[in-house]
């Protein structure tokens, strides 16, 4: 089969309307001087890209403080510090993430502590700092929220409540965060007795409601029935207690890894905005995947061919220990040759090199012309990339590179073996 497979089609195609900054715009020339003097595997990240799709929010949305970048994409201090200096906000899941966007320069009045059901302890410390917003998603952070509200420096702590909408949506069950049975935020019935009990603290400001669906989304639909549930809940809250100054819609917009049509943040913000009359609330918004995955790539060298005709493989250097997508979604990214041309059918597996069977980078690729020694780019992998690379088999993390045009530098150097050990010791 020659026909061309949208996976893996060399030059991405994009709607002719919209105009995607990409990583696989950066020059052969590049990636090959990057290989030679910094090793692969190693991410490599065009910095125009990460200003285009971040762009592509702020011009949807208007005022960048009102987006707050996912941090959990990708937490890199350049790419974060990139971000920053375009005046958006960053989301954080843990006191990990809120120290790099720290370390990054966002001002903790642009952060909002959200992402995951928080220890108290977390809840306690974020208060203490003084970030912008925390978002509840349980009852243990109410308490410790009400218990230590005093201790902020810089008078209320302004929180927010996350609601279960119960809508089932995400590219993969793993991925769908808003359904009734996920561990994420409060059921809609018990959210007015929560806001009038924060109402009644006067070192709180109730401030925002909530959700996150779940990654991957394609569609605006899911966004809009969980909109008109916190449109309902706002209208009974505005009665009593606090107002609710802001709807959080959290992140989710999905990418289409294969065709390059992607949903434009400014249909959803369209969409949204245009329900809000009359609430008094505005939109919060925290995309992560849609901002910085398609301005990533993972290079890799292939290392050798499996020897089976029928069951063609090319096993390369990178493995699901550096990028876990396939592995643990079932994700395809676009792999394809740096030089030359896709061929042949879409029967090759392409393979990391480590010592289990699972260890899987993509399936299903036309990459029979590929021999020992050629360099790859796996395609997308700017958001959940190097964030969810792991030590398995003691392998050191691949080091990160930003790229602008034609100069490139190294933004987190290839861990060394030393690295591995740090903090252990033989007693
Ligand atoms: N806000 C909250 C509260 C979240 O939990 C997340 C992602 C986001 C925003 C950003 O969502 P995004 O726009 O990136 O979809 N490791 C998975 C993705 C897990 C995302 C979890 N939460 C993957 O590789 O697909």
């Amino acid at each position: 089969m020659n026909g061309s497979s949208p996976r893996e089609r060399p030059t991405p195609v994009s709607r002719p309307e919209q105009a995607v900054a990409h990583a696989a715009a950066i020059p052969a020339e590049v990636l090959h001087a990057i290989a030679e003097q910094v090793g692969t595997p190693a991410y490599v990240y065009d910095a125009r890209a990460i200003d285009g799709g971040i762009g592509r929010w702020i011009d949807a949305v208007g005022d960048p403080s009102r987006i707050s970048f996912a941090a959990k994409a990708n937490t890199n201090l350049a790419v974060l510090a990139r971000l920053e200096s375009f005046g958006v906000g960053a989301e954080v899941a843990t006191l990990g993430e809120l120290a790099r966007a720290r370390k990054a320069g966002f001002e903790l009045r642009r952060i909002v502590f959200g992402g995951v059901p928080k220890s108290a302890d977390a809840v306690r410390d974020g208060i203490r700092l003084g970030v912008g917003m925390i978002v509840l998603q349980s009852d243990h952070e109410v308490e410790a929220v009400l218990a230590h509200a005093a201790e902020s420096p810089n008078g209320p702590v302004h929180v927010g409540l996350r609601v279960r909408p119960g809508i089932k949506a995400g590219a993969h069950p793993s991925l769908e965060t808003g359904r009734t049975d996920a561990k994420f935020g409060f059921a809609p019935e018990r959210v007015p007795a929560i806001w009038r009990r924060l109402s009644d603290d006067r070192n709180l400001v109730p401030q925002t409601l909530a959700f996150h669906l779940g990654s991957g989304l394609d569609s605006v639909a899911p966004y809009q029935q969980a909109l008109e549930l916190l449109l309902s809940l706002t209208a009974s809250l505005n009665g009593s207690g606090a107002p609710v100054r802001e709807l959080d819609v959290g992140g989710g917009l999905g990418i289409d890894y294969a065709t390059w049509t992607d949903l434009e943040p400014a249909d959803l913000v369209r969409n949204l905005t245009g329900r809000l009359a009359g609430s008094g609330a505005q939109l919060r918004f925290e995309p992560g995947r849609s901002v910085v995955a398609r301005a990533g790539l993972l290079l890799t060298r292939v290392l050798y061919l499996r020897d089976s005709r029928d069951n063609p493989a090319v096993i390369c250097d990178a493995g699901h220990t550096d990028f876990a997508r396939h592995a643990l979604y079932r994700a395809q990214h676009s792999i394809v040759p740096v030089d030359g041309e896709l061929s042949g059918d879409p029967t090759v597996e392409v393979l990391g090199p480590t010592c289990e069977s699972g260890d899987v980078l993509g399936t299903g690729r036309r990459l029979h012309a590929t021999r020992p020694g050629d360099l790859l780019q796996l395609r997308d992998a700017g958001a959940y990339g190097f964030v969810m690379a792991s030590n398995y088999n003691s392998r050191p993390r691949p080091p990160e590179v930003l790229v602008e045009g034609r100069a490139w530098q190294v933004v987190r150097a290839r861990e060394s073996l030393e690295d591995l050990w740090r903090g252990e010791k033989i007693p």
